[in-house]
């Protein structure tokens, strides 16, 4: 029978690569975005890309307001996925708040609690609505795409940093917990990789010491979801586990920068 990923935040960048590769190795795919057009619009491209496959896009954002998860439109996602007969046998949580321009001494409470929100609290709401349905159906299991962020700090991103060492917290305790349902829970850590971003400031991308990596490069999109679908498809025994996809970046002391 057909598996099922769902896929969050995947209209642009590492989110699409990771629908492709699940694409690629015969899944179905279900995945998120927060606006309805650009929903639809990825959701042409994949059928486009990959002729007779099963791909669905839902708008769903994290957030009522900065204090308040939307659980509603979570379950109603998975209801209507009840529905069709659609079980979600892996759930990746690619999609996060940077948490960009939030400045200790500026920025309201408010704005570190929207980050914490969406890259915890959310992840954890989707977590559960998919794990009830795994534990019913004999397993499955959640990748979160996190972050080296959550072993070494970087500046001005204190509640993006805070979040995604809270997401490693909670995803080894998911893994203890729903281990005994069959449910695998892990997590992949990229450092940088490149995205749109990377295209539209270039001159910050290309001397950010974070780009200074022992391999001399960073992540794409395809390498993350490699990681993603090693977990997802062949780690049958692992689950509680960290991949750090950084070029090795975090076991240096400091970054090695050659002059020209
Ligand atoms: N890029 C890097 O260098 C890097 C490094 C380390 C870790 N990571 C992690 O890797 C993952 C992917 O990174 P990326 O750079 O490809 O991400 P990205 O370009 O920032 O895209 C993130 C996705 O998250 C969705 N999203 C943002 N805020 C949301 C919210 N409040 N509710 C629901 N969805 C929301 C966005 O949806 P919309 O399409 O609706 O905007 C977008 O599709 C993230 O978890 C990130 O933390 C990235």
């Amino acid at each position: 029978m057909m598996k099922t990923a769902l896929i969050t935040g995947a209209c642009i960048n590492t989110g699409v690569a990771i629908v492709e590769r699940f694409l690629e190795e015969g899944y179905r795919v279900v995945f998120t975005g927060r606006s309805i057009e650009k929903v639809k619009e990825a959701e042409a491209k994949y059928k486009e890309k990959f002729a007779n496959s099963e791909v669905i896009g839902f708008a769903i954002d994290s957030l009522l307001d900065e204090k308040t998860v939307d659980e509603e439109s979570v379950e109603n996602m998975f209801s209507e996925l009840d529905k069709l007969g659609i079980f979600v046998e892996t759930l990746v949580l690619n999609a996060a708040d940077q948490g960009l321009g939030i400045e200790a001494f500026k920025n309201p409470l408010t704005d570190f609690m929207r980050v914490i929100n969406t890259n915890v609290v959310w992840n954890y709401c989707l977590s559960e609505h998919a794990a009830r349905r795994m534990m019913k159906n004999g397993g499955g299991n959640i990748v979160f795409v996190n972050s080296n962020t959550a072993y070494r700090a970087i500046p001005d991103r204190i509640a993006y940093v805070a979040s995604k060492g809270g997401q490693l917290g909670m995803m080894r305790a998911m893994a203890l917990d729903f281990g005994k349902y069959n449910i695998r829970v892990n997590a992949v850590l990229p450092g940088m990789i490149k995205t749109d971003r990377w295209e539209k400031n270039p001159e910050f991308y290309n001397n950010v010491p974070s780009r200074f990596t022992p391999i001399g490069d960073v992540a794409v999109g395809e390498d993350i979801a490699d990681a993603v679908f090693y977990f997802a498809a062949h780690a049958r025994n692992t689950t509680g586990a960290e991949l750090v996809v950084d070029g090795g970046n975090t076991i240096q002391l400091y970054p090695i920068i050659k002059n020209g």
